[in-house]
């Protein structure tokens, strides 16, 4: 029998732990044996003090054994793709690569989170969509999987409840922004959900935990050991999050932007992104292809309207209007204009993220109630170069008061220079 303070002592003075007794610890925490305030203690110190790559897995491991395991493949009888995201602003992505890779031939069957503070969630933007249900059944989650090829749904309480209780106490705990602790929470659910195959999209800058190419490269790494430890084949993408991701940041204006890339008229970072990660997560799929044949297939999906189809498909199958028309709308649309003439050198993601938050498109506190229909939408983006008084970005706001105060935060989350436009490339580097 462990002793949670004494565990949490030896952690605080840089002992390295054995496996059993940090599998003690988590197992003890999700049957409510330990209390939080032990928990969290035991958070602090791994963040002063880090952990091993043998107690980085043997936490990931208990995280596992805390709930239930799916075994997607042998449902479907195919080799299982997913991708996960670690966070940023802007971030869609899902809700693009979904139907599209699915249009390919290759089943989708994913468990999303909601957002919380300047990060959004994937099911707080299927959920701007009128009548759209994220509550599966797991049975009717493959029997939609088996049957139009995609679902998103939230995540079952029963699969890793560590995570879904040790997340919430570091959310509130000022320990999120950890490697090790980001490494087992995410990769504890993609191999819990059965996946083969992960493409991970690590960001990288202002909007994300990952601050600098050097730290996402080490989560990638920690990630990358970790799924193939558990037999799991894993990519990892390491991408911008220095700036929004895309146009749109905000929930129904996301979705928005997601089905326009599904039909081939997304802004050109995400689709960048976008066919990417398709084709990284088919040519990892039993398909038998490599990654030129999958960009050449999603591009294919995108051009011929499969994609579309799928996508239309897969909002009706989850009680979803798929009309983009049938989206909330905000009563207030505002412009935020050029000071003056110039190039884009910095739009902060965190501004703009808050910006959005602060509308109402994101939760404050997991009691807060989301306004689907407000955000921001930054047409302008970093390398791009303005005259003064042209529209860098739109504002879509409840009431005129808070547009305005999210007029001036999305202006001042532009930095106007005098250097010559270039591009910024979406993917900065890709550990495998
Ligand atoms: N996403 C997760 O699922 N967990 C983390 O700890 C951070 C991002």
């Amino acid at each position: 029998m462990i002793h949670p303070a004494e565990l949490i002592e030896r952690k605080r003075n840089g002992e390295e732990l054995p496996a059993g007794e940090i599998s003690e610890l988590i197992l003890g925490y999700a049957r409510g044996e330990i209390p939080d305030y032990q928990l969290a203690a035991f958070c602090m110190a791994v963040y002063f003090r880090g952990m091993t790559a043998a107690e980085t897995y043997a936490l990931t491991d208990a995280m596992i054994r805390s709930g239930r395991t799916l075994d997607l493949g042998a449902a479907l009888g195919r080799k299982v793709v997913d991708k996960h995201s670690t966070g940023g602003v802007g971030d869609k992505t899902t809700i693009a690569v979904g139907p599209i890779v699915a249009a390919c031939g290759v089943p989708v069957g994913k468990m999303s989170g909601r957002g919380l503070g300047h990060t959004g969630g994937t099911l707080d933007k299927l959920e701007s969509i009128p009548g759209f249900s994220v509550d599966l059944s797991i049975d009717d989650f493959v029997r939609q999987v088996q049957e139009v090829g995609l679902a998103i749904v939230g995540q079952t309480d029963d699969l890793v409840p560590a995570d879904k209780k040790l997340y919430g106490l570091r959310d509130v705990t000022a320990t999120v922004d950890i490697l090790p602790l980001i490494a087992s929470s995410i990769m504890s659910k993609k191999i819990a959900g059965g996946a083969d195959a992960i493409v991970l999209d690590v960001k990288v800058g202002d909007g994300a935990f990952m601050k600098t190419l050097e730290d996402a490269r080490a989560l990638a790494q920690a990630m990358l050991e970790l799924g193939e430890h558990a037999g799991r084949q894993v990519v990892c993408l390491l991408t911008d999050m220095d700036q929004p991701l895309g146009a749109a940041v905000g929930n129904s204006l996301e979705i928005a932007e997601a089905r326009d890339t599904v039909r081939g008229e997304g802004p050109p970072d995400f689709t960048e992104l976008v066919l990417d990660a398709c084709a990284r997560l088919l040519s990892l799929s039993d398909l038998g292809i490599d990654e030129d044949e999958g960009r050449r297939r999603a591009e294919a999906a995108v051009g011929d309207g499969s994609a579309l189809a799928v996508y239309e498909r897969w909002i009706r199958a989850q009680g979803g209007d798929p009309d983009p028309a049938a989206l909330p709308q905000a009563p207030v649309v505002l412009e935020v204009r050029a000071p003056r003439e110039g190039s884009v050198v910095r739009l902060g993601a965190i501004a703009v993220g808050m910006a959005a938050l602060h509308l109402g498109a994101g939760r404050r506190t997991k009691e807060d109630a989301i306004d689907h229909s407000v955000g921001v939408l930054c047409h302008v983006k970093r390398g791009a170069s303005v005259a003064a008084g042209d529209v860098l970005a739109e504002v879509r706001a409840g009431d005129e008061a808070s547009g305005e105060e999210a007029v001036a935060a999305v202006l001042a989350a532009y930095e106007l220079g005098d250097e010559p436009p270039r591009e910024h490339p979406i993917l900065l580097d890709v550990v495998s």
